[in-house]
């Protein structure tokens, strides 16, 4: 194995940063209510690989999509499992954020200079609700269905450009197929991509910043 390891790291480097990584010093006082970041972390990684799973069988049409969620748990080998695993990945995630906030808040981490890591961090929550707001209409069941109905009409309480933001979210003015295919890409492409970003910008300033010391 060391070997082989060795041969990987002659043309990869790998070694080098891994250790600046665990070499950098922290703070006193870090405890476990640091990791909690961490574990939203994981989760999102948990929830990438679940979707790319649930990707392979479930069809985003009108036609289709309930039933392919169907095959899903009934029929396909550990579908339920990954089905469910997505699922509760998803509300833990919500849960380990705030969670994660209020560390923050404990902490007073908010304070110069963290206050546009704060700005990334809050950004990253309100993507994670519109992440779980849109993979809830893809099963395509009734509880899908009003659930979007209602979620989405309360955009058009916005003044001023509210009945605009409701034909956006919606694709016209009932929540249709149109609609789950906005919702499937905004699921799966748009919001990971934008968190994508603003975990890297997280990140980046987690490192550059260093992590701040207890009360
Ligand atoms: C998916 C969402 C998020 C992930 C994966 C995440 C991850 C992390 C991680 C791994 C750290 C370093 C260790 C730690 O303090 O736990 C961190 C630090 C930080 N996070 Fe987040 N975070 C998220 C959301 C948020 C939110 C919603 C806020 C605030 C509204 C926030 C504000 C901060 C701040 C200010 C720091 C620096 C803390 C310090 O230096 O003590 N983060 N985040």
């Amino acid at each position: 194995m060391g070997r082989i390891f060795d041969w990987i790291d002659e043309r990869f480097r790998v070694k080098d940063p891994h250790r600046r990584f665990l070499q950098r010093p922290l703070p006193e006082g870090v405890n476990y209510l640091y990791c909690l970041g961490g574990v939203a972390f994981t989760l999102i990684i948990i929830l990438l690989l679940t979707g790319l799973l649930l990707s392979l069988y479930y069809v985003p049409s009108e036609k289709e999509a309930y039933q392919s969620v169907l095959r899903i748990t009934r029929e396909v080998r550990l579908g339920r499992f990954v089905r469910s695993l997505h699922r509760w990945s998803a509300n833990l995630l919500i849960v380990f954020i705030i969670l994660h906030t209020l560390r923050v808040i404990i902490h007073r981490a908010y304070r110069a200079p963290r206050e546009l890591n704060w700005v990334a961090g809050s950004l990253t929550l309100v993507v994670a609700f519109f992440s779980g707001f849109t993979g809830y209409l893809l099963p395509w069941d009734q509880k899908a269905y009003w659930a979007t109905e209602v979620g989405t009409s309360m955009a058009a309480t916005v003044p001023g450009i509210g009945r605009q933001l409701l034909y956006l979210l919606r694709g016209g003015p009932e929540v249709t197929g149109t609609t789950l295919i906005r919702f499937y890409s905004l699921h799966v492409l748009w919001l990971p991509l934008v968190m994508a970003l603003l975990l890297w910008a997280h990140f980046h300033m987690v490192k550059r910043q260093g992590i701040s010391g207890g009360l």
